[in-house]
């Protein structure tokens, strides 16, 4: 028997970094996803497969001797088949970028937690969503879980540090312009520069830190009224923010200031520093935007909200 499921990826649309000093964040899964099969097999390994690379291995290794992105897999696949005389194979299929603030790991996650686990017994939203998120703390230990979250329940969401998560129930109808600038970036760098920033800026920092909670409350009414032009000033102002905390370089600004024209705004999402920026339009400007990207050969893509969140077959 074979076990499938399918999750989207997501993009921070306003909040990041300041998030994590208590600054309330707003995400939203996109309509790219990764599908995850799972099967049982007679050998006794665990075997991945997927377009990063391939991993076998026996069961019972030790999590910290791996040294693969395709971990939380093997960690998921081991919990499973405890006392159960059985390997398991794993097919991994993505349409979302790796590695770019897009949350290809959150949904390797939470689909590999639901195809793995559904093999041996119904799972529910929230089993799945804990299983996930123990498996993407193998790779990040100081999650937040946000992204995993979001990539199981779909939709737009808010979150912060001291309430969690909580669902947006509104259903904004733009599209997102995305930008990869294939520049790698790591989080914890970006995220440990933005600290001495910080350490550096006490009171600007702080000042900062308000302006963008205001804004972010702002973001909720609007997004509530689906007033998408309105909702394009604050991804401005946002970006704003990010250029002064120093998480942009001149690839960044070049790409923003490409979309800027066309739609109603561009920022980074995600930690900055590399990574992808998203340019926010509807019907009436979204081909304008795309063809203004594609002519200076930017490497990007359109996606809309994802309202299902996990998907299993
Ligand atoms: O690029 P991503 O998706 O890893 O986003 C990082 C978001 C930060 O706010 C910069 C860090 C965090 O832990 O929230």
């Amino acid at each position: 028997m074979k076990s499938k499921a399918s999750a989207p990826g997501k993009v921070i649309l306003f909040g990041e970094h300041f998030v994590v000093y208590g600054v309330k964040a707003i995400l939203c899964a996109i309509n790219k996803r990764i599908s995850v099969t799972a099967e049982k097999s007679e050998e006794n390994k665990i075997s991945i497969k997927s377009n990063i690379g391939n991993l076998t291995l026996e069961p019972n290794k030790l999590i910290s001797e791996i040294n693969s992105p395709l971990k939380p897999f093997y960690y998921l696949a081991n919990k499973m088949i405890q006392n159960q005389n059985t390997g398991i194979e794993i097919v991994v299929e993505s349409d979302i970028p790796l590695g770019v603030g897009l949350g290809s790991s959150s949904a390797c996650c939470v689909a590999g937690a639901a195809a793995i686990s559904r093999l041996f017994h119904k799972t529910s939203k929230e089993e799945i969503l804990k299983l996930a998120i123990e498996a993407e703390k193998t790779i990040f230990k100081n999650t937040s879980g946000a992204d995993c979250t979001v990539c199981t329940y779909g939709g737009i969401m808010e979150y912060d540090k001291e309430n969690g998560f909580d669902k947006i129930e509104s259903e904004p109808n733009f599209h997102l312009v995305i930008v990869n600038s294939n520049i790698e970036h790591s989080t914890e760098s970006v995220v440990a520069r933005v600290r001495e920033f910080k350490e550096k800026n006490e009171t600007k920092f702080a000042t900062l830190c308000n302006n963008e909670s205001k804004l972010v409350k702002d973001v909720l009414g609007l997004l509530k009224e689906n007033n998408i032009k309105e909702l394009g000033c604050k991804v401005i102002q946002n970006q704003k923010y990010l250029e002064t905390i120093g998480i942009s370089n001149d690839k960044l600004r070049e790409m923003i200031q490409g979309g800027q024209n066309e739609s109603f705004g561009a920022k980074i999402t995600g930690a900055g520093g590399g990574g992808c920026i998203f340019a926010l339009t509807d019907e009436s400007n979204l081909d304008q935007t795309m063809n203004q990207f594609k002519e200076k050969n930017y490497d990007c893509f359109s996606v809309k909200i994802d309202f299902k969140g996990l998907d299993t077959f």
